[in-house]
């Protein structure tokens, strides 16, 4: 071997990319949720992927993964278990670890990852430093203002006027937001912040699409679309009560513009990633553009630097391209080099059932049943996010506990097969909506 061949290979440390990749690597997955256990899925599934690991994992992940035990905040520990299994790719599904530079952490020892370092994750981990990124790009955003004290926080729900949007600056796990008419509620949201943004409200329906999205030196920032979603955030039908983390999702959306993916690339994912790299931070990974279809034109609602969750559990089922050529290529800088996602056709729905008292508070431990039935199922399978082990028995740990995914010829009939998974499960005071993807 020569030692020119050792540079290449420090350089590009898996063989060749997609088809002609000749070895199959060994692929990590850090988090413990429903998206998590969505990528896990995909990677097991890809003939270029020999072992995956997941670390914390779930039982449901456990099928599919070998699972280790890891604190995912902690780089250095993330970086020795990723070193010690040998893997040839890191994905990292959450937020927190990445705005706290696990992602550097484990590039420091030369070892490929998906996610973004903590500076470009930045997009997600602070509202105020989004907008100023966006507003340097032109990306059109609602018009907003940063504030710290209660005189700016009047001021700002004043001149933009009800609905009233006060964001907290900092991550908080989807609870950040509040949108409300009552003028008393937003100021006292803003009260329990430290910096919040206050913003004009955006009317209209919203979309998620996510890019992922590669950097080198020679070519510059690279993004490729992926099919538009639709997320259901709050925790009631007909779209009330709560914020939460997401209740269900739904892709390809047949009602958005034919459009709508070229001009988001066009005036938002192409724009962000490329001032990002024009301040030395470049963005690699996948960045979240929540939209709103105003009338107006779309407009970004928030960025996140990670995969959506619920919405990644119906993009993974519907791509038909292998998922490791692609966030290796983001990994490297050469997403280039990888061909373009391919889709199947048909329509991908999934709907999550949550736990009593979601999202203000959590209950654990109660039993579920159901879903062996969905282990046969070509069309309905099984996702979990908050569910744990105990007994030999399958029990609820709060949150969002699982959620049923289905595929189908078309929204519609995979709504059908998911809701039919749905009946055949149960736990104690397990909420779910009624009407995700209908009329879909
Ligand atoms: P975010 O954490 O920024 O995604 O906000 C959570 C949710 O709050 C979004 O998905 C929207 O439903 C809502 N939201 C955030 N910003 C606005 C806005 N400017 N206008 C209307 N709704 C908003
Ligand atoms: N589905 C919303 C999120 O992942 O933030």
């Amino acid at each position: 071997m020569t030692v020119d061949h050792l540079v290449v290979r420090r350089d590009r440390p898996v063989p060749r990319l997609g088809a002609t990749r000749v070895t199959a690597m060994d692929v990590l997955v850090i988090g413990t949720g429903g998206r998590e256990h969505a990528l896990v899925r995909a990677l097991a599934a890809d003939p270029g992927v020999d072992t995956v690991h997941a670390a914390p994992g779930n039982p449901g992940m456990a099928a599919l993964a070998r699972i280790h035990d890891v604190d995912p905040m902690d780089g250095a520990e993330v970086a020795a278990l990723a070193r010690d299994l040998g893997v040839g790719l890191v994905v990292i599904g959450p937020e927190a670890p990445l705005v706290a530079g696990v992602a550097d952490a484990i590039r420091a020892i030369d070892i490929p990852c998906f996610g973004p370092s903590a500076e470009a994750a930045r997009l997600e981990g602070s509202k105020a430093f989004a907008k100023e990124v966006m507003t340097a790009a032109g990306v059109p955003t609602a018009r907003a203002q940063v504030c710290s004290t209660p005189d700016e926080v009047a001021a700002a729900l004043d001149a933009y006027g009800p609905p009233y949007v006060v964001k907290d600056d900092g991550l908080a796990a989807g609870k950040g937001v509040v949108v409300t008419d009552d003028r008393g509620l937003a100021a006292d949201h803003a009260q329990a912040c430290e910096r919040v943004v206050v913003e004009e409200y955006l009317d209209g329906p919203e979309v998620s699409l996510f890019g992922l999205c590669s950097w080198n030196e020679a070519d510059g920032a690279t993004v490729y679309p992926l099919l538009p979603a639709q997320d259901f955030k709050r925790i009631h039908d007909g779209d009330s009560g709560p914020n939460t983390g997401g209740m269900g999702a739904y892709t390809p959306l047949t009602w958005a513009p034919d459009d709508l993916v070229d001009e988001v690339l066009r005036t938002v994912l192409q724009p962000t990633v490329d001032e990002m790299a024009r301040r030395g931070t470049p963005f690699a990974g996948l960045l979240y553009a929540g939209l709103a279809l105003t009338f107006r034109g779309v407009r970004v609602v928030e960025f996140n630097a990670r995969f959506g969750d619920p919405e990644t559990q119906v993009l993974l089922p519907l791509l038909d391209s292998p998922l490791s050529p692609l966030l290796l290529g983001a990994a490297t800088g050469t997403l280039a080099d990888v061909p373009p996602p391919i889709w199947k056709p048909g329509g991908a729905v999934t709907v999550v059932m949550a736990s009593k008292g979601y999202p203000e508070t959590s209950s654990k431990g109660d039993v579920i049943v159901g879903t062996e039935a969905l282990s046969d199922d070509p069309a309905a399978h099984v996702i979990h996010a908050g569910t744990a082990l105990a007994d030999g028995h399958l029990v609820t740990a709060g949150g969002r506990v699982l959620s049923v995914t289905a595929v189908g010829t078309d929204v519609a009939d995979a709504r059908a097969r998911a809701y039919e998974g749905v009946a055949t499960i149960s736990f104690p005071g397990a909420q779910w909506r009624a009407d995700i993807a209908a009329g879909r």
